[in-house]
């Protein structure tokens, strides 16, 4: 079951903890997309344990599947080898009518995750009826593999116009602001803006949020772990 005890805190920022959806809960609308962008070691990860935790306190009956082929989830999530095993798994609990971890860390090939979540999401979630809120997590590194250069496969883009409607919040977590296209940023609600090496990379996120220049300047060669968190319609906040 999940024990989110002993999770590390998300951050050690000005800004406030990381808030996830402005739904309420128990949840009808489910509308949460984030992009985490900071270099190695900065914190993206805990950022997202972090995101996880406070999905599975806020919907009851909400999932959180992380792709964690490196294993930093097992503490907060039950593991499974594969998305097929994992889906096997809550069909046989289903079909038992007994309970069934709501936080999920996953290996093998991370766009096999995603077709899971696809299908659960399509088969008991719609716009305005969210059911199971389903929270999907990647890594960068586990994202490599799948989309290519720009990570923008055809389910990611599935994924991106229709989650609202199948009850899913994507988390995408990169090292380069530029790992992803800007059609992320634009479809996220929430971006968490780590430390950044340069002004360069600060410069692409305030044009991809539309924020103004320097905005974002004080990130250029924080202390570690230092970020700011932007949501839809409010900027940073
Ligand atoms: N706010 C924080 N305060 C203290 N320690 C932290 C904080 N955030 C992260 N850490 C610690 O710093 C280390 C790196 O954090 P984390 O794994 O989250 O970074 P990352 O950006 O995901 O790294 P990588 O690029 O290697 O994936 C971990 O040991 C983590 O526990
Ligand atoms: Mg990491």
């Amino acid at each position: 079951m999940v024990t989110p005890n002993g999770a590390p805190p998300a951050s050690s920022s000005s800004s406030a903890a990381p808030a996830t959806s402005p739904a309420s809960s128990p949840a009808r609308e489910y509308n949460f997309a984030a992009v985490v962008v900071g270099p190695p070691q900065a914190g993206k990860t805990t950022i997202v344990r972090g995101l996880v935790i406070e999905h599975l306190q806020r919907y009851p009956t909400g999932l959180a599947l992380v792709h964690d082929p490196n294993r930093q989830f097992r503490d907060i999530c039950q593991t499974w080898e594969t998305a097929d095993a994992w889906r096997a798994a809550i069909a046989a609990a289903a079909a038992k009518k007994a309970p069934f971890p709501a936080g999920a860390s996953i290996g093998g090939a991370a766009s096999d995750l995603t077709k899971v979540a696809i299908e659960l999401g399509r088969a008991r979630n719609t716009a305005g009826n969210v059911r199971i809120p389903i929270l999907l997590a990647y890594d960068e590194s586990s994202l490599m593999g799948t989309s290519g250069t720009s990570y923008i496969g055809e389910l990611d883009t599935q994924l991106l116009s229709n989650r609202r409607h199948w009850g899913i919040g994507p988390v995408y977590n990169v090292q380069r602001p530029t790992a992803l296209t800007e059609a992320f940023y634009s479809m996220a609600t929430d971006v968490y803006i780590l430390t950044q090496p340069s002004p360069r990379r600060t410069a692409v996120i305030e044009e991809y949020l539309g924020l103004p220049p320097d905005a974002l300047a004080e990130l250029v060669g924080a202390e570690r772990f230092r970020y700011r968190h932007w949501q839809a319609g409010k900027g940073l906040v």
